[in-house]
């Protein structure tokens, strides 16, 4: 857990809806430290919008009270987690970066049924930073429909964030129609269900699908896996766009450490890991095989 910082202070001069300079540096400095995500001077208006909506459920009129009651003192510790999730971008969608999910019904998926993975045990798919669950429940509609067509194979989903709420959407499963439209229509009939009445535009991921994907806190960082388990396939994707090198490095090597040899790792198309020294090897764009 993060300590408050002795140097974090208020200004009078500042407008009391708006952090200190000081304060903000030294709230960008524990984020990055703790999470690996960069906050520029550059993002000080996004990052007070983001906080503000922290001041009605802490009974709060501004800013400045925030940082002087939360951020300088030991209520840090308890206001970390919610700041995290006020902080966190979870912009995703399902089937983002589509060709990805090709690749992996048309080459990966095939080449280990070819080894007997999935058949002889459970194919294993984790998608790290997974968000508010559209990345790991695309992958769960990509794998059954190999199920359908496969008799005996078997695969388990795995969803980490370490955001809370977005977790706690992601269990539950439930999404705006706004996400309906990457989805084809011949998944959407047999994994979605859709809300009766006629002003609820939401629709819900199937039960038998909602089975296949278990979700757990993580900090790609500092990661404290649920138990022993390796993953044959990992999706950590457009979350290493927020952290420097070496905090990218950090957090691959420990995916790779979770990774089995020739498993697949797959990055965001915008993610490069050039300059980077981990055991893996290029395999198509924007995914590596573990050596
Ligand atoms: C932009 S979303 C990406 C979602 C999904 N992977 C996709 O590509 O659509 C980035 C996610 O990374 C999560 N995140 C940020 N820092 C993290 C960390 N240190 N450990 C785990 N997750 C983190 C955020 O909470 C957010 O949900």
């Amino acid at each position: 857990m993060p300590r408050p910082r002795e140097t974090l202070s208020s200004s009078a001069s500042l407008s009391d809806d708006t952090l200190p300079p000081k304060v903000f540096r030294s709230l960008a400095e524990l984020i990055e430290e703790e999470i690996g995500i960069r906050l520029p001077e550059s993002k000080k208006t996004l990052v007070e919008s983001r906080l503000r909506r922290r001041l009605r459920p802490l009974g709060l009129q501004n800013l400045k009270e925030y940082a002087s009651q939360y951020l300088e003192t030991d209520l840090l510790y308890v206001e970390f987690p919610d700041l995290i999730n006020a902080l966190t971008t979870n912009k995703t969608d399902f089937f983002r970066e589509k060709s990805h999910f090709d690749l992996l019904s048309e080459k990966v998926i095939p080449s280990f049924l070819h080894e007997g993975m999935g058949r002889l045990r459970p194919l294993r798919i984790w998608s790290v930073a997974c968000s508010i669950g559209a990345e790991p429940y695309t992958l769960a509609m990509v794998l059954a429909e190999h199920a359908r067509l496969t008799p005996g194979f078997q695969y388990t989903i795995r969803g980490f964030d370490i955001d809370s709420e977005a977790l706690f959407k992601a269990r539950r499963a439930i999404y705006d129609l706004n996400y309906l439209d990457p989805i084809p229509e011949t998944l959407r009939s047999r994994y979605l269900l859709r809300a009766r009445a006629a002003n609820n535009h939401t629709f819900r991921i199937a039960p038998e699908l909602r089975r296949k994907v278990q979700f757990f806190p993580l900090n790609v960082l500092t990661p404290e896996w649920p138990d022993e388990e390796t993953a044959d396939i990992i999706f950590c994707r457009n979350v290493l766009i927020y952290f420097n090198r070496p905090k990218q490095q950090r957090a691959l090597e420990g995916l790779c450490a979770r990774l089995r040899s020739g498993g697949v790792l797959f990055v965001g198309h915008s993610e490069s890991l050039q300059g980077l020294t981990l055991p893996v090897r290029p395999f198509a764009s924007a995914a590596y095989q573990r050596l």
